[in-house]
């Protein structure tokens, strides 16, 4: 069990409010962390009750005693990000809370921010030595020393640029040991399963190619609008906010080349050089029809909702296997799941031709588990098939209480495991693909909500072979 100061800065936001809090009040009933005291650190002028108390409706599984523990553990601090004089108030609240809590010294700093704010937050954390650069690699990795590491949630910037300034300024100031870039899909635990799955198993791995698989859809759909979220979506849209980085992370885990060991380096390498080979072949974009009424959002607005690509990876496994990723907000069901359409066999029946494809689905949310779509004989004829279903329920088989994504990813960073989190290049790799999509060039279609999206999704490819899944 370990010990951690955790600094949030961003304590006010929604992530902290829906998933930070909820997130190490889980890991504190579960006794993954043994000491521990929390410092909020935000504009407002708020305070440890307030943060705490506006996010108790997220917190599952309510026990009264942790929740005391966590209340008698959480600052507040208030801080302007931008405020030279406020960052020497932040280092004195987290030096006096590890005394009064006999902490050792290990700290996580947690930028819940957006991504305009890394390089000050980092610039000035660095400046009053509030995060300090570790001498060498094995000061951050093992645990005889404090550590201090340093969480940056997505975004990571904008577009490749950005992405590229952010990095290059976190990496003069911070070993890349201490740096985790998050993406939360990477901490679920049916994402996480991807990789195991697909490499300690023998009957995967032989299939899991062009000669083999027709097409793969990946699709996160979402029935919620864009909430209270305006200022933010309106200025990212549906390719940045999802694709960037959930999308193309789903993608680089389910066709990565197998990783020579299970290490995060190994792990790292591989998903970069995949994304290394994506190209785009076709985009449709949209909006749903109300969005331009929303909280925040301009009347003229043309920030895409909906986002359906064609991809392609151009290596020898996956020439000529075309990838569709569908995304969008306010359709008609929350979804995130990944389809892989095995090719068709040659058929051999006489009454009931063609058989259909096999399917392998990964439900990621809200079902989890791996499902297997298998021809087999209709009882009673003899020559006729149907599909079945081969299932593993992930929450039948392991219970409904699985680790959320948050808690994995905040344990890891204590554990300084960085194989669920994103490297500097993986980060950047993934924005060169967005940025090869010029909006500007395309058309905007509007959809309805709870639909499907736009019916223009169809031209996404053009010989209309895709039946979505989802
Ligand atoms: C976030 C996006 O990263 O992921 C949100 O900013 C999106 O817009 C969310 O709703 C989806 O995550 P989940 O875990 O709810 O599927």
């Amino acid at each position: 069990m370990a010990e951690c100061t955790f600094v949030i800065l961003g304590a006010t936001g929604d992530l902290a409010k829906r998933k930070l809090f909820p997130a190490i009040y889980k890991l504190i009933k579960d006794k993954k962390i043994k000491k521990f005291a929390i410092i909020g650190a935000a504009n407002s002028n708020s305070s440890a009750e307030k943060i705490l108390e506006n996010s108790k409706k997220f917190i599952k599984q309510y026990n009264s005693k942790i929740w005391e523990s966590l209340k008698k553990s959480t600052y507040y601090q208030q801080l302007n990000f931008y405020n030279t004089q406020d960052y020497p108030k932040l280092k004195k609240i987290i030096e006096d809370v590890e005394k009064k809590h006999k902490l050792y010294g290990n700290k996580l700093f947690y930028l819940a921010t957006l991504p305009e704010h890394f390089k000050k937050i980092t610039e000035l954390l660095s400046k009053n030595k509030i995060v300090k650069k570790h001498i060498n690699k094995k000061e951050c990795s093992d645990c005889k020393h404090p550590w201090s590491r340093i969480v940056y949630e997505k975004p990571f910037g904008h577009n490749l640029k950005s992405a590229q300034k952010i990095n290059k300024y976190i990496l003069k100031l911070f070993h890349e040991k201490q740096i985790y870039r998050i993406d939360h899909y990477l901490g679920k635990e049916l994402v996480s399963n991807i990789t195991l799955v697909r490499f300690t198993n023998k009957i995967f791995e032989p299939l899991w190619n062009n000669k083999n698989i027709d097409s793969v859809q990946i699709i996160l759909s979402e029935k919620l609008g864009i909430d209270s979220r305006g200022k933010f979506y309106d200025k990212y849209g549906a390719l940045k906010d999802v694709v960037q980085n959930h999308m193309l992370q789903m993608l680089a885990v389910t066709t990565m080349e197998p990783p020579k060991k299970y290490t995060a380096k190994e792990i790292r390498d591989a998903k970069s050089n995949l994304l290394e080979q994506v190209k785009i072949d076709n985009v449709i974009l949209g909006q749903y029809q109300e969005y331009t009424k929303e909280k925040d959002i301009n009347l003229k607005s043309k920030t895409e909702t909906f986002a359906a690509l064609k991809l392609f990876i151009n290596n020898k496994r996956w020439k000529n296997v075309p990838f569709y990723l569908k995304t969008g907000k306010a359709l008609d069901k929350k979804e995130a799941s990944i389809h892989l359409k095995f090719k068709m066999v040659k058929c051999i029946l006489s009454k009931s031709c063609p058989t259909d494809s096999n399917y392998l689905t990964i439900k990621i949310t809200p079902e989890e588990g791996f499902f297997l779509e298998l021809n087999a004989k209709l009882p009673g004829v003899k020559d006729k098939i149907t599909t079945v279903k081969m299932d593993f329920c992930h929450p039948c088989t392991f219970g409904p209480n699985s680790p959320g994504a948050y808690e994995m990813l905040l344990l890891d960073v204590i554990n300084g495991d960085q194989s669920i989190f994103v490297r500097s290049d993986e980060i950047e790799l993934s924005w060169k693909i967005i940025d090869q999509i010029d909006k500007n060039k395309l058309n905007l279609y509007k959809y309805k909500k709870g639909s499907k999206g736009p019916k223009e999704i169809e031209l996404l490819d053009p010989n209309k072979k895709i039946i979505w899944r989802a």
